[in-house]
């Protein structure tokens, strides 16, 4: 029986171990970076594609300088910002009040690339990143599963089984010449365990303005579809394009409609302020008012101008929302702490996720973009360094690809497995579990 003691009393220590450790690694405290960003306006886009003239399209390599010191690992992250809104969600028993909640965070998560120009690291293929936040009660793991196709897969999941949060983002790049679209494909999964609900949704188009010349700016738009999978209700949410005079510079409108199309509540805002809600007949009451009294009626025309030829300068037109009488708040954005100007316009939350507290790396998967000598150097404004090291890694990552290649060996995905999305029927990345029993025996050495 001595044996058998020793059995429980060692499972229980290294029990107690494990869950002492994940509790360890969530110490995210730091309101800012080390160091103030390098300024941009020595190295213009120009001068760099000069010199590569006549050169293979694949082999530019942009300057570090114009990275923000963060893995997109990392920057996906970021959705979990407005957590308490997922918690309150989970609390609310009226299901379209949820569904209005469930909308308010689908716009919230993407609020954090307002005036972000700054292009987030490449995650390398077998790269990781974990974040526990016990004072959000959730904690969350990504992986990057597949380098061509760039695929990132995140999963998070609250600490006391309310809800899990999931999704596999596929950042599709067009270029078109003075500007850049990025297509998240990809879907997020909410699951809101206690009330058996599954939404669904993929995020918006985003174009980023003026990448050779000019002042960079951030548009979004498209539309998005919350689609509730026990019934099939849904809510459809339109960022609108800047239009012409720029007055729907980061607008978004939107309602939610039952199965039978009935509109339930409207729901406006901006993407980069606050979001409200309003049933639907005050809404149409309000703007026929609106149009007597000759307020925004006029219809503009509805176009982006990533693919424009004429000059898109950021339009100047910032009026804020107008709250029309009987509205209810369903989120606003939390300011930006005051040196944020000086670190790649980061929030507060973006300014903690590269923390790495002493200690935490021999808990942390070997993998984790805290780990990257190359982020590291940039948050401490060592562009040389950061600039070598990121060079080092891919040319790491390329011969790793032909030693494969030569022994006809496929990469194997640790964390999360290519299978089928159970709520929407299409292929999906998902989580296997397992990475907080923080045994990382056989993690790759990509670093
Ligand atoms: C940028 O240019 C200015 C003026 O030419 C110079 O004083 C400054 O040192 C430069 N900064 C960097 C980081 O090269
Ligand atoms: C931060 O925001 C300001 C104001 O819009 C903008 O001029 C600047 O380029 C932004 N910086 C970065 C790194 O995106
Ligand atoms: C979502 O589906 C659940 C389960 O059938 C249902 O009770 C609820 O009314 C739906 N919610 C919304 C907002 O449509
Ligand atoms: C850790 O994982 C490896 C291989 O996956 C396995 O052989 C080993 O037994 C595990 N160690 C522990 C302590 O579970």
């Amino acid at each position: 029986n001595s044996q058998l003691l020793t059995d429980i009393l060692s499972k229980v220590l290294s029990d107690f171990s494990r869950s002492f450790k994940s509790y360890s690694v969530q110490m995210c405290t730091r309101k800012t970076l080390p160091a103030e960003m390098i300024s941009r306006n020595n190295f213009s886009v120009w001068s760099i594609l000069k010199k590569c003239i006549g050169m293979e399209l694949s082999k530019i390599a942009m300057p570090v300088v114009f990275n923000e010191p963060l893995s997109f690992l990392q920057r996906i992250s970021e959705y979990m910002e407005h957590t308490h809104l997922i918690h309150k969600a989970c609390s609310l028993s009226d299901s379209i009040d949820r569904m209005q909640v469930v909308a308010a965070f689908a716009v919230s998560a993407v609020a954090s690339q307002w005036e972000r120009t700054g292009k987030p690291f490449n995650p390398l293929l077998g790269e990781t990143y974990e974040l526990i936040r016990e004072d959000e009660g959730y904690r969350l793991i990504s992986e990057q599963v597949s380098h061509h196709p760039p695929i990132s897969a995140f999963h998070a999941q609250s600490l006391k089984q309310e809800f899990e949060f999931h999704g596999s983002i596929y950042p599709k790049l067009k270029f078109w010449g003075k500007s850049v679209e990025a297509e998240p494909k990809g879907t997020m999964t909410l699951e809101l365990l206690k009330h058996k609900e599954a939404y669904t949704w993929t995020n918006p188009m985003c174009c980023v303005h003026n990448i050779i010349l000019g002042k960079l700016w951030i548009e979004q738009y498209g539309t998005v579809e919350i689609v509730n999978h026990s019934t099939g209700d849904k809510c459809v949410l339109n960022f609108k394009p800047c239009g012409m005079f720029g007055k729907e510079l980061h607008k978004v409108e939107g309602h939610i409609q039952d199965k039978s199309k009935k509109k339930r509540r409207v729901i406006y805002g901006k993407w980069t302020e606050c979001m409200y809600s309003v049933d639907p007949k005050v809404y149409d009451a309000y703007k026929k008012s609106d149009k007597k009294t000759g307020g925004d009626s006029k219809k503009l025309k509805q176009e982006h101008s990533c693919e424009g030829e004429e000059a898109d300068e950021m339009p100047d037109v910032q009026e804020t929302v107008t709250v029309i009488p009987g509205s209810a708040l369903l989120w606003r954005i939390t300011p930006r702490p005051p040196h944020s100007a000086q670190m790649y316009n980061f929030t507060s939350f973006a300014m903690t996720l590269n923390e790495l507290e002493p200690g935490m790396e021999r808990l942390m998967a070997p993998t984790d973009c805290r780990l990257r000598p190359d982020i590291r150097a940039m948050e401490n404004a060592d562009i040389e360094t950061a600039s070598s090291e990121k060079e080092r890694l891919e040319e790491k990552q390329r011969a790793a690809r032909r030693e494969r290649s030569k022994d006809e060996e496929e990469w194997s995905t640790r964390w999360f497995q290519l299978g089928t999305n159970p709520h929407t029927g299409g292929e999906d990345w998902l989580y296997t579990g397992g990475y907080f029993d923080r045994n990382y025996t056989d993690c790759p050495n990509i670093y």
